[in-house]
């Protein structure tokens, strides 16, 4: 039998990478594939949410017409897009690998090949998470990811904080199959109570289960 226990919610799902151009034909990026944050929004739709994406460049098998899909190139893009709509959900969800610098300028030609080296000059980028959290709302609940090589658990619950996030899923990157680009993901999700739970390596769809049962625990969802 089918659930239905997010029928009536509304859910943004960032996800993917952002592009960050350097030129007409270059740009800087990462791995994100988009397979967790479309895990989730699946998940969501099949439980009876109603699903917002704004989505970075992917290139996984999409059925687009499930959602309000936006696609977007860069994290201004994404920001812009994420913030039309945030006022009205109950659920934001930011799985996207937004790059934290871009080119500061972008070059109108293609950049040519010369003889010295080059340099190319980064701007910080608009933190879509930290600024939508700022200005979260009385019941919204915000959900972040970290993505960490370093100090994991302490950054992440210092992102928790910082980002004023319910709850973090943390990857573990230094654990075989998890993180970017598999189907697969293993994950420690703390909330801001101090709760700490642990997966399993597991296909991301039961990560994405594993998520929305933390959801379902925080206590804006209990009030609601
Ligand atoms: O897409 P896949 O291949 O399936 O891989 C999944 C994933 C590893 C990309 C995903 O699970 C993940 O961890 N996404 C967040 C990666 C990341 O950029 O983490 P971060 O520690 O840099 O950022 C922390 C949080 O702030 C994230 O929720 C991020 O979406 C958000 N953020 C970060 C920077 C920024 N400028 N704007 C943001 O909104």
């Amino acid at each position: 039998s089918k659930k239905s226990d997010f029928k009536g919610k509304k859910v943004l799902i960032t996800m993917g990478p952002t592009q960050e151009a350097i030129d007409p034909v270059r740009f800087i990026s990462n791995h994100s594939s988009g397979k967790m944050g479309y895990s989730l929004a699946t998940s969501l739709v099949d439980r009876g949410a109603e699903v917002w994406v704004v989505s970075g460049p992917i290139h996984i098998p999409v059925e687009k017409s499930r959602f309000h899909w936006t696609d977007v190139k860069s994290a201004e893009e994404m920001f812009t897009a994420a913030k039309s709509v945030h006022d009205q959900m109950d659920i934001v969800i930011f799985t996207a690998a937004v790059a934290d610098y871009g080119p500061a300028e972008v070059a109108s030609e293609k950049i040519k090949k010369s003889d010295s080296e080059m340099s190319i000059l980064l701007k910080k980028n608009v933190d879509i998470a930290q600024s939508l959290g700022q200005s979260k709302m009385e019941g919204q609940i915000h959900v972040g990811f970290a993505l960490e090589t370093e100090n994991e658990k302490v950054n992440a619950q210092s992102k928790l904080e910082r980002k004023n996030f319910d709850l973090i899923v943390l990857n573990s990157m230094k654990e075989k199959g998890a993180g970017f680009r598999l189907d697969t993901n293993k994950v420690h999700i703390f909330s801001k109570n101090g709760e700490h739970e642990e997966s399993s390596l597991a296909p991301k769809s039961e990560i994405a289960t594993l998520i929305l049962e933390e959801i379902k625990k925080t206590e804006h969802w209990i009030k609601a």
